[in-house]
């Protein structure tokens, strides 16, 4: 790359038609940024596994227009029919058995007999999928393990293969989407999100089952270490020890200048929007531990947990 703090921003018309080429574009989502291919070109899809460096038994979501393009990929009970009403465009994804046909190569679904889908709230990214008539498979645009990014330069620069990105601003939630399975007699939540458990629970009128290691669902992408910066993870931390970097949370009066804070009023949304972008920014200054304030665990809380949780398990990068 020439300069690595430029990027390259393409309109939404060269999106469209890079696509329908078979070449790669970063998305925008409301969740995070995504790096998207036609989802029914093995070819293009295969670009995505390598630029990610994402091992290929982990399967890719796919991103509709809406419910009518959704539903000729996957199998809609009922209950993914009143979920998919209540929710889309947002930030829920449905793994779903797969429809007959073959337009999806096994390739996207990892060789699964299910799909995962979903219909982004971004106007610009439900246009592009519109206009180019197919679904798009879109893991989010980061190398496999590290941090997802929330705004274009970021997925830009964090994936450093120049490929065009549409600038659909800042991610208003900046946490990827809540992922339920629903192919089982009872829907599992696979992945904790934007999207709060009780808010999906309250749709059901069901509670939505976690999976066990040897339960019969898993997300393939669930491994214990994810999300991970390179600086080591404290959480629950009371205050930062000396050397430490400091990622607070809520009024912290009195705490040192040096420090970001996700969000000093306390308000979820904004912790969450913030959460990706602020790990990245204290894990530019290479420290050695960064301390992170406690976190509640309600509504979207799991999901900021989780990823904390996964940022700070011990890993091999190799
Ligand atoms: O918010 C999001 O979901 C973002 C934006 C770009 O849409 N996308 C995203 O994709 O987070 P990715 O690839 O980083 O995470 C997708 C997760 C992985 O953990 C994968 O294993 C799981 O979804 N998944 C995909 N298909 C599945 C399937 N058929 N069954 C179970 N899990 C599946
Ligand atoms: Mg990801």
């Amino acid at each position: 790359m020439d300069n690595p703090f430029s990027y390259t921003a393409i309109s939404k018309s060269k999106a469209v038609a890079r696509l329908a080429r078979g070449e790669l574009v970063i998305l925008p989502t409301e969740t995070v940024y995504g790096l998207a291919a036609d989802a029914t070109n093995a070819d293009a899809v295969l670009k995505i596994f390598a630029t990610k460096k994402r091992p290929r038994f982990n399967p890719l979501i796919c991103h509709c227009a809406n419910l009518e393009m959704a539903a000729e990929i996957g199998v809609f009970g009922e209950a993914a029919r009143v979920l998919a009403a209540t929710f889309w465009p947002g930030p829920l994804t449905l793994v779903l058995e797969r429809a007959n046909g073959k337009t999806i190569p096994d390739l996207v679904t990892a060789g699964l007999n299910t799909i995962a889908l979903r219909v982004p709230a971004h106007d610009l990214t439900t246009q592009i999928i519109s206009d180019l008539g197919r679904p798009v498979a879109a893991p989010s645009a980061n190398f496999s393990g590290a941090l997802s990014a929330t705004s274009a330069k970021t997925a830009f620069v964090a994936l450093g293969a120049n490929i065009p990105v549409v600038d659909g601003g800042a991610c208003d939630r900046g946490l990827e989407s809540t992922i339920i399975a629903l192919s089982e007699t009872n829907p599992i939540l696979l992945r904790p999100g934007a999207l709060a458990r009780d808010e999906i629970e309250a749709v059901l009128g069901d509670k939505l089952a976690t999976p066990g290691p040897d339960g019969p669902i898993t997300a393939p992408g669930m491994l214990a270490s994810h999300y991970a910066p390179r600086a080591s993870l404290r959480l629950n931390a009371g205050a930062p020890e000396p050397g430490e970097s400091w990622l607070g949370f809520g009024p912290e009066p009195g705490r040192p200048g040096a420090a970001l804070n996700l969000s000093p009023t306390g308000d979820m949304a904004e912790a969450a929007r913030n959460l990706f972008e602020y790990l990245r920014h204290l894990d530019e200054k290479s420290p050695a531990t960064i301390a992170v304030a406690s976190i509640p665990e309600t509504a979207i809380g799991e999901a900021i947990n989780d990823r904390l949780r996964r940022a700070a398990a011990p890993r091999n990068l190799g």
